[in-house]
């Protein structure tokens, strides 16, 4: 993927609303990052509204267009609550594009696969949307309200295979046993492409590595500064007979599933 530096902008809010019961879609105008966004880069929203607007938090970019972008968020705390109260007008200064994103399928023989869980459908989006052919997308979740963006992939033409924990939506079970049947039904020229709770990338990464099939991993790890300099994210990858720091930020969050030390 080409590094393009990243920019400060302070953006307009377009649109911030209900999604689903749980998520909001919030689309801002931000002309300077919009055009450079790659598939798997995060934005840092400082929240102005918030007291202690200091601290950034990082979201995937879900959609873009030349002069936009949206994330899909879930309010879960502090930040993302007052984030949710915030109306078409008011102002948020983003860093961004971010991170080390996913390598677009470049054509040919390749089959993408996408794995998602929550709001990992946000930050697989533009993946889909660039890959040169349709593949399929497995998502999971607990419940049906956890299924995000279903005909979002769907109007793409990609083919959605859904499961839920309680069986609410699609096949009951974890999003990993229907991945697994069709790995195994045929693994040869498929490469995955992940993004969702540590747990479930633990998985695939762990699938694809006992029937040899690539993937690229997108890690959810804390993060404070987002651009390098703090070491909150760091994550153990491989790099010669060990293993070194990497951070999450920067160097990820998508990394080589093959290069990822699983013992946190
Ligand atoms: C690269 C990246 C991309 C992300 N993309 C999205 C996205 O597209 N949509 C979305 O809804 N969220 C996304 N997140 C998570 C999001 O950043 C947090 O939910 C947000 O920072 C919470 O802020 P807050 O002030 O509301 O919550 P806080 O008050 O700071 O925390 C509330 C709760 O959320 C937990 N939390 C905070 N950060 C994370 C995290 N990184 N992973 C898991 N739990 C966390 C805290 O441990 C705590 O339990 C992403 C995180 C990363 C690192
Ligand atoms: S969040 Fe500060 S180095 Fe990654």
């Amino acid at each position: 993927m080409l590094t393009l530096p990243m920019l400060e902008e302070t953006v307009q809010i377009l649109a911030n609303d209900r999604d689903t019961d749980l998520y909001y879609r919030l689309v801002v105008r931000a002309p300077q990052i919009a055009p450079q966004v790659q598939p798997g880069q995060f934005a840092h929203l400082r929240i102005l509204p918030l007291q202690d607007a200091l601290l950034r938090r990082p979201f995937s970019i879900f959609q873009v267009t030349q002069d936009s972008f949206s994330i899909l968020y879930k309010a879960v705390g502090r930040g993302t609550e007052v984030l949710a109260r915030m109306r078409p007008g008011e102002h948020l200064s983003a860093l961004g594009p971010l991170g080390h994103g996913f390598t677009v399928p470049s054509g040919g023989r390749e089959q993408p696969v996408l794995v998602a869980g929550g709001y990992g459908m946000a930050a697989l989006y533009l993946l889909a949307e660039r890959s040169p052919q349709p593949g399929v997308v497995f998502v999971g979740g607990k419940r049906r309200v956890d299924i995000l963006c279903e005909p979002d992939f769907r109007a793409l033409g990609w083919e959605v295979r859904v499961t839920t924990e309680d069986g609410s939506h699609g096949q009951a079970g974890l999003v990993t046993e229907p991945l697994q049947a069709e790995l195994r039904r045929d693994p040869v020229g498929k490469k995955l492409f992940a993004c969702g709770p540590t747990p479930m990338l633990r998985a695939v990464g762990k699938l694809a590595e006992e029937l040899g099939v690539p993937a690229e991993l997108s890690l959810d790890e804390h993060m404070c500064c987002g651009v390098g300099v703090c070491l909150t994210c760091v994550v153990k990858i491989r790099s010669g007979e060990g293993w070194e720091y990497q951070r999450a930020c920067t160097e990820g969050p998508v990394f080589d599933a093959r290069q990822v030390v699983w013992d946190r």
